[in-house]
């Protein structure tokens, strides 16, 4: 079986400038810049993914699952460690990511498949098939500004995963989409994994990870706390989740 994706020993490390309350005259006074505050987006992350998984990333607020897929995904540069990637990539990170808000949804299609290096004549091939699974309807020639979350969740989910990537990587924008198009959305990945191509999600929404997901990686303060079966690794994450509250 060939790799999708391999880190080893990964470590993101944030420098925030970190600014201290001081008096006027301290701060006129003060030659120094403002000390810089180190956040620990991940720490030591070393892990395969095979192509034709699905991976569930779950873990708390803050725990660095919106960070693993920035960095395999090479929005940010890890600060030590490698990442190797196979295949090509297309990610859904945030809500609007790539979507230019004075272009229509069909106009952001043709833009965003032109940023994914596809030919004029192979989104041509693709648009209808897009347009068709974000059901968009009249909107699709509208400006991408006038839509609602789940619109935009809808032509950036359907550009992602129509588009024919090999790997691809959504961090939590489902949650925005109503309830037929989030299961709508379930059930491609399902058959996107079936074909053979490798998806990585992070969700909090842990009932939809045991049912499309294989695998589940849950993250703690920038560490993988556990990786295995998605049943296994929800129930440990739950059982710590719940003594912590109680
Ligand atoms: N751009 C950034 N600048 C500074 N610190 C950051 C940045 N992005 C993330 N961090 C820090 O890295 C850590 C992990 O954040 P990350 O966004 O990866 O968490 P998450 O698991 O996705 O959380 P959530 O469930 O809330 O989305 C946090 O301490 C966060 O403050
Ligand atoms: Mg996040």
């Amino acid at each position: 079986m060939s790799t999708a994706i391999i880190l080893r020993g990964v470590t993101k490390i944030f420098d925030v400038p970190h600014e201290r309350q001081t008096s006027l005259k301290a701060a006129i006074l003060s030659f120094r810049k403002p000390p810089i505050q180190k956040l620990i987006g991940l720490d030591d992350v070393s892990l395969t993914i095979n192509q034709g998984e699905s991976v569930a990333i779950i873990g708390r607020n803050g725990s660095g699952k919106s960070t693993l897929l920035r960095v395999i995904s090479r929005v940010y540069r890890q600060t030590e460690g490698s990442v190797e990637v196979n295949g090509r990539l297309s990610t859904m990170l945030d809500l609007g990511a790539g979507i230019e808000p004075e272009l229509t949804g069909r106009e952001n299609i043709f833009f965003n498949g032109a940023v994914m290096g596809l030919t004029s004549a192979q989104i041509k091939s693709k648009l209808e098939r897009i347009i068709d699974f974000s059901e968009l309807n009249d909107f699709v020639d509208a400006h991408a500004k006038t839509y609602s979350n789940g619109m935009l969740l809808r032509l950036g989910f359907s550009i992602a995963i129509e588009t024919d990537p090999d790997i691809l990587l959504v961090d939590e924008v489902i949650a925005v989409g109503d309830a037929a198009f989030q299961q709508k959305c379930y059930r491609r990945i399902t058959d996107f994994r079936n074909s053979g191509r490798t998806i990585v999600f992070v969700t909090h929404d842990l009932d939809a990870a045991r049912l499309v997901a294989s695998r589940a990686i849950w993250l703690d303060r920038g560490r993988v706390q556990e990786d295995g079966n998605v049943g296994g690794v929800i129930e440990s994450y739950l059982s710590t989740t719940t003594k912590e509250e109680g």
